[in-house]
């Protein structure tokens, strides 16, 4: 095995937002945090672009439920995370995956908070060398958070073996608004990520729905 087992998880609106067009990305019910958080416990890693440290400043840990919080991996090219992001308390091992690009001050800094720094690529994170340097640290499972242009760049390179989407009963619109995937996209649909549905269920207001990723690692167990 040369990548850990990557499971995307959000929380989007029935219109395919992750955030309304002033950045609200609160979009998960209770119940579905609480299933967020029970996630994050039973997995090595969890991963976020830095757009979303930005935008949300998470802690990414694990509050809602019982079990450890895992480690948090920022993709973050030229070492922008704040200094005082929650991501680099010390409640849980941080990694700030960056490049060989970023100044060499900024991450000397970021080191000094108690993170790891992984140089992985040149303009952007050589993303298959991240997951296979992170598997080669003991990470077997990894949740993936986004948001957006991450989640793009992850199943393009066909990163990603199974997709959790909360959807909640509500619109948003705004043609600006992150959607659930961004990036270059594909030109036809034939070219898309070819998912198969595993499983619906409801949890509190929203309904999720449990995909395998077609030709992921899953795959064969899914049949
Ligand atoms: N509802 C939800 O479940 C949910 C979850 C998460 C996030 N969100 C929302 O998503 C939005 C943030 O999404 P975003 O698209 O702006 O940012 P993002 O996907 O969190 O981060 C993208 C950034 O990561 C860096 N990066 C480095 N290497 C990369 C690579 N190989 N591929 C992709 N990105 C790479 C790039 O910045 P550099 O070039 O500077 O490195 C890139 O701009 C926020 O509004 C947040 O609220 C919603």
């Amino acid at each position: 095995m040369t990548r850990p087992y990557v499971i995307l998880n959000a929380a989007m609106t029935l219109d395919g937002k992750i955030a309304t067009i002033a950045g609200d990305s609160r979009i998960s019910c209770e119940a579905d945090l609480d299933r967020v958080h029970k996630l994050r416990a039973s997995v090595d890693a969890v991963m976020v672009g830095v757009g979303t440290v930005l935008a949300d400043n998470p802690s990414l840990t694990v509050r809602r439920a019982r079990g450890k919080s895992p480690t948090r991996v920022v993709i973050d090219s030229f070492a922008k995370t704040p200094l005082d992001a929650k991501v680099l308390d010390n409640s849980a091992p941080t990694v700030i995956a960056s490049t060989k690009n970023a100044s060499k001050r900024r991450l000397q800094k970021l080191c000094a908070t108690g993170a790891k720094i992984i140089v992985a690529g040149e303009k952007e994170v050589n993303l298959h060398r991240l997951l296979e340097k992170l598997r080669s640290a003991g990470v077997r499972k990894l949740l993936l958070e986004g948001g957006s242009t991450l989640n793009w760049s992850m199943l393009n390179k066909g990163l990603v073996d199974e997709v959790r989407v909360a959807v909640a009963p509500r619109i948003v619109g705004g043609t600006t608004a992150k959607t659930l995937v961004g990036g270059a996209g594909f030109g036809e649909v034939r070219r898309g990520v070819g998912l198969e549905l595993k499983k619906v269920t409801k949890v509190g207001k929203n309904l999720l729905l449990t995909y395998q990723v077609k030709g992921g690692k899953g795959a064969k167990k899914a049949g």
